[in-house]
């Protein structure tokens, strides 16, 4: 039998998966390509450490120069973050090798460079596991849905956060607990800033954005927040209006511009991507010919994120060809407008009038209201909660800097976005 050569850059947590689905469903997988792997050298920082079982120790180096490019056909780069793996990356690709990588941030800080010398080189650049872990969005959205302009992407892309909200949602207990609670199960790094505060989602949009719309932002361009000001209180009165929170990242398609967002998000109890919990993922698309779908699984985690990444390598193998769904844009710019409906709370005096002394200065900037909620607690102040219709978010902006003025009002302590 004829033999593919790899090599892998890390022996990690997805690499390992990737063999283990290998040597898993090796004969399957064999058959479908007419030919085999040969697995020619892995590089990882301690070569002497003890790895998956079907490798030879021998195969395994520590310096990059030890990884003969000549001898593979494709190069798997499972070690993450932006350097060293994008100059290896690129040796890779100039030196006529295939490569799949699972690297979300170096994707969607590198991707369109990394893409230009891939076609440059003639070589296929695959990277189907950077987004969604074992979801096959990438593949969806560039072959299955590729005679569709892709209109809309709404997307729960990280598992922590999701872990984490659906906690405060379901036990009510405030972000800095439900946080403990994600770091102890390991669904949380001891850092957690990329994934609360929205980057790791964010990287991941942009991706979604080359593939859906043909416009890859710089990942600064995407309008950011995380996570760690949502308290129990939002989540209450929004269920109470119907809504779960979510974080979200948000792609829409106008002629002329795409707008790109991650932010925690009000959406209906009902709709598919609200019942999504805990660490899962999904994906939901709006085709202006197939209408809604939506992907749903496991975005992270050894073998569903290793299942996707040798997919991609037997795609490699299997058809040679690049992806024909996506071409770039030419005159699409990413704004954020952030024309939508939004959930505001805010503290006032609990004097009669109040209500409508605020529903008019809304009125006053063009902004109607969807619902109000006022409850009295019997003490100086008293909550306020409005959902208006959509507008947008300068607009909101401005009308809620000439509110907070406003003798009565103490304080406006939460906006957040709601999709209807
Ligand atoms: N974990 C997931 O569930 C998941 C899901 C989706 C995407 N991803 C992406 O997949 C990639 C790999 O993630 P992972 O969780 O598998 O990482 P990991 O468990 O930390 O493994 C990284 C591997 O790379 C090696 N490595 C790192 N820096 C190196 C360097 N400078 N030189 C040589 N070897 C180096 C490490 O070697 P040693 O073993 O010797 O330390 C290790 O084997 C990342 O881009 C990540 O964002 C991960």
């Amino acid at each position: 039998m004829k033999k593919q050569n790899i090599g892998i850059l890390g022996m990690g947590i997805v690499a390992t998966g990737f063999c283990q689905t290998y040597f898993l469903n090796q004969g399957e997988i064999d058959k479908k390509m007419g030919t085999t792997f040969e697995f020619k050298k892995v590089l990882v920082k301690n070569k002497d450490k003890k790895r998956i079982s079907e490798l030879p120790q021998s195969i395994y180096v520590d310096d990059f120069d030890q990884f003969d490019l000549k001898e593979l056909d494709i190069v798997v780069e499972l070690m993450g973050g932006v350097s060293p793996a994008c100059e290896y990356i690129k040796k890779a690709l100039e030196a006529g090798c295939h490569v799949v990588t699972a690297n979300k941030e170096l994707m969607a800080k590198k991707g369109k460079e990394l893409i230009q010398i891939a076609h440059k080189n003639n070589v296929l650049l695959r990277y189907e596991a950077s987004v969604g872990g074992g979801i096959p969005l990438i593949g969806t959205i560039n072959d299955s849905l590729t005679s569709n302009k892709i209109v809309k992407l709404m997307g729960i892309l990280n598992g922590t956060t999701n872990y984490i909200l659906t906690k405060m949602t379901k036990e009510k207990i405030e972000f800095d607990a439900a946080l403990k609670r994600a770091q102890t199960l390991g669904f949380a790094e001891s850092n957690p800033t990329a994934d609360v505060d929205g980057f790791d989602a964010a990287y991941k949009l942009a991706i979604l954005s080359k593939d859906a719309f043909g416009v890859i932002p710089d990942p600064e361009e995407i309008s950011k927040q995380g996570i760690r000001n949502i308290s129990i209180e939002d989540i209450e009165y929004g269920l109470e209006l119907g809504y779960k929170i979510k974080l979200l990242a948000i792609g829409e398609r106008s002629n002329a511009h795409v707008e790109l967002s991650v932010q925690p998000t009000f959406i209906p109890i009902d709709h598919p991507i609200a019942s999504v919990n805990n660490e899962y993922n999904a994906l939901y698309i709006e085709g202006n010919s197939v209408g809604e779908i939506m992907l749903y699984g496991k975005g992270a985690g050894a073998m569903p994120t290793g299942s996707a990444v040798l997919s991609d390598v037997v795609d490699i193998v299997v058809k040679k060809s690049d992806y024909i769904g996506s071409c770039m844009a030419q005159n699409i710019v990413v704004k954020n407008i952030g024309f939508s409906a939004y959930y505001v709370r805010m503290e006032v005096l609990d004097l009669p009038g109040v209500l409508g002394q605020i529903a008019v200065a809304f009125g006053d900037y063009g902004i109607s209201l969807d619902s109000v909620v006022q409850r009295a607690r019997g003490g100086q102040f008293a909550p306020l909660v409005f959902i208006t219709h959509d507008v947008e978010r300068m607009k909101l902006n401005d009308a809620l800097r000439t509110i907070a003025s406003k003798e009565y009002v103490n304080e406006i302590q939460s906006i957040i976005k709601v999709v209807k």
